[in-house]
């Protein structure tokens, strides 16, 4: 066992499979005591279980780790409360929250239900803020705390997820927010955007050239749980990680700008704005292409 998180308590959403079993195992190795959390669903959202929560905190146990099991959903206020009242009756204090949950429901945009739109955003952006709000609680007051949500790079937009990549996006301006607002209390807040190979990556429309293991993220995140972290004085970032890939993404900003003293009018507009201000080319719509054969290749909803 490491001791990058000794003595810190951390929270894993989703933390039964995949990416967020990694980062629970990879917290505990490091010396954290983890609340792991997940509600053991299918990658559509389907059939809950407690099983897979409980299976990896007996892990964390057999390797002489420390940890508790929460199965709550964490889209509902109540599920991401109890992530965190769970950390602090268990073990005083919460150090960390990871909110890694996530499901699938692939549909073009032309063709998307609520049924297909409002789990996926309850999930990931609802379920990041659940945690959160309930975690920036306990750390305000205890003046030190570190926020993680994962986003994806699929929040520049996606042809067949709208749901998913919308709600990816949020998060990134939630994940800011939170930098600013709880920066005077000592808490921090980044964002990962992981490439790795589980269930849900199986499931991905586009051909990942670039990608790793859950371990490979499991880095990443225990290093922005760390104190080295909190010294260098990350927060508000945006961070992916593939396998050997490590990068950083921009914050967006205005790319230039022009004025018109009378205020602008759609004639004017049309006449200048394609030389003063022109586009910003969006780097997906190059890929589009590729995108498609990939899709036809992986027999993915196009209707
Ligand atoms: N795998 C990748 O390459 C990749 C790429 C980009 C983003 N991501 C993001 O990383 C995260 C983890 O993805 P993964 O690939 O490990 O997926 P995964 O399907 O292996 O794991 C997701 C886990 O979340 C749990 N979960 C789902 N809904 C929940 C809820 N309401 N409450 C609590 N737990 C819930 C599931 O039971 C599951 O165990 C997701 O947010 C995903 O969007 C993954």
């Amino acid at each position: 066992m490491g001791n990058f998180l000794a003595g810190k308590v951390v929270a894993v959403t989703g933390a039964g499979r995949g990416i967020g079993r990694a980062v629970a195992l990879g917290a505990a190795a490091e010396g954290a005591k983890v609340v792991v959390n997940d509600y053991g669903v299918s990658v559509e959202g389907a059939s809950p279980s407690s099983e897979v929560a409980e299976a990896v905190v007996k892990e964390i146990e057999a390797a002489g780790g420390d940890a508790v099991a929460v199965a709550d959903d964490v889209s509902t206020m109540a599920g991401g409360q109890r992530v965190v009242d769970v950390a602090v009756s268990s073990y005083g204090r919460l150090d960390g929250v990871v909110c890694v949950a996530g499901i699938l429901r692939e549909r073009m945009l032309f063709n998307m239900s609520e049924e297909e739109w409002d789990p996926v955003v309850a999930t990931h952006l609802k379920g990041t803020f659940t945690v959160f709000r309930a975690a920036a609680a306990v750390m305000r007051r205890q003046r030190v705390g570190t926020l993680i949500g994962f986003t994806s790079g699929n929040h520049q937009g996606s042809v067949s997820q709208a749901n998913y990549s919308a709600a990816k996006g949020g998060i990134i301006s939630l994940v800011r927010s939170a930098a600013l607002g709880l920066n005077k209390y000592g808490v921090s807040a980044n964002a990962v955007a992981p490439v790795a190979r589980t269930r849900m990556s199986a499931n991905v429309p586009v051909e990942l050239t670039e990608i790793g293991e859950p371990e490979d993220v499991a880095a990443l995140v225990v290093y922005l749980l760390s104190d080295k972290a909190r010294e260098q004085g990350i927060t508000g970032q945006v961070y992916t990680i593939a396998g050997p890939k490590l990068a950083v993404w921009g914050q967006p900003r205005e790319l230039r700008a022009a004025y018109a003293s009378g205020g602008w009018t759609p004639e004017m507009i049309a006449e200048f704005l394609p030389g003063s201000v022109g586009v910003d080319p969006m780097p997906l719509l190059s890929r589009l292409e590729a995108m498609e054969r990939a899709a036809a290749r992986g027999d993915r909803p196009n209707a």
